[in-house]
């Protein structure tokens, strides 16, 4: 499974990624907002130590501007992935920006049906959302795994791109189950490599080693 930061904050991006766990980044305009920086600046920031793709939102709402915005968008970086809201005008952009072999993110999937009329239309990953489906009382991680049936079922190869992920027990389901992407905040990034038996274990071994060097 691949892991993307989700995350427009350049200088915690750039520490998860010295750890060696980033494959690519999701951005949305609440995280820009939430950085407090120029769009562009921050994209082609980030773009400049991220070799992976890096989603960037339209936000015009019809399908012309959609396609306009990816033209743009799609010269701030080298790796840079079209995300396109899942609605009727975000279908029509997504097909023509298919055919000009521009890559996108479909975003705010709620139902394994959304994923699959987003793949027909040529998308190359969908992001389902399941915490925010936790959040209403669904169980947010069964649309992952319908959706990972039905692109097998149809070899689509659209890739699942797991999103609104709020702790490291979504990330180990979502790869039990196939998912292709989860993409994480930066702090739970940092948990995945965290468990107490492991900090146990350190400092009972640089204990032991005290002893012994002692003896040297
Ligand atoms: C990423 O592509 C999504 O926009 C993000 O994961 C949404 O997360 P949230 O539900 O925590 O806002």
């Amino acid at each position: 499974m691949e892991f993307f930061v989700d995350s427009a904050e350049v200088e915690l991006i750039k520490e998860v990624n010295e750890m060696g766990l980033v494959d690519g980044v999701t951005t949305n305009p609440t995280l820009i907002k939430k950085a407090g920086r120029d769009h562009e600046e921050t994209i082609r920031e980030i773009s400049s130590f991220i070799d992976g793709p890096i989603s960037v939102e339209t936000l015009s709402e019809d399908a012309e501007g959609i396609i306009k915005e990816a033209e743009v968008f799609s010269k701030w970086g080298k790796n840079i992935v079209i995300k396109v809201v899942m609605n009727a005008e975000g279908m029509k952009a997504v097909k023509e920006l298919s055919k000009r072999g521009i890559k996108t993110n479909v975003t705010l999937i709620f139902s394994a049906l959304q994923a699959m009329i987003a793949a027909k239309a040529g998308a190359t990953y969908v992001s389902p959302f399941v915490g925010r489906l936790d959040d209403i009382g669904h169980v947010g991680m069964e649309i992952i795994s319908d959706i990972r049936d039905i692109f097998d079922n149809y070899s689509m190869s659209t890739k699942i791109l797991v999103a609104s992920i709020r702790s490291p027990q979504h990330i180990s389901e979502a790869a039990i189950i196939g998912a292709d992407v989860s993409t994480v905040p930066p702090a739970i990034l940092k948990q995945l490599l965290k468990h107490p038996l492991t900090d146990k274990g350190i400092a009972a071994f640089l204990e032991d080693a005290k002893a012994w060097k002692q003896n040297d």
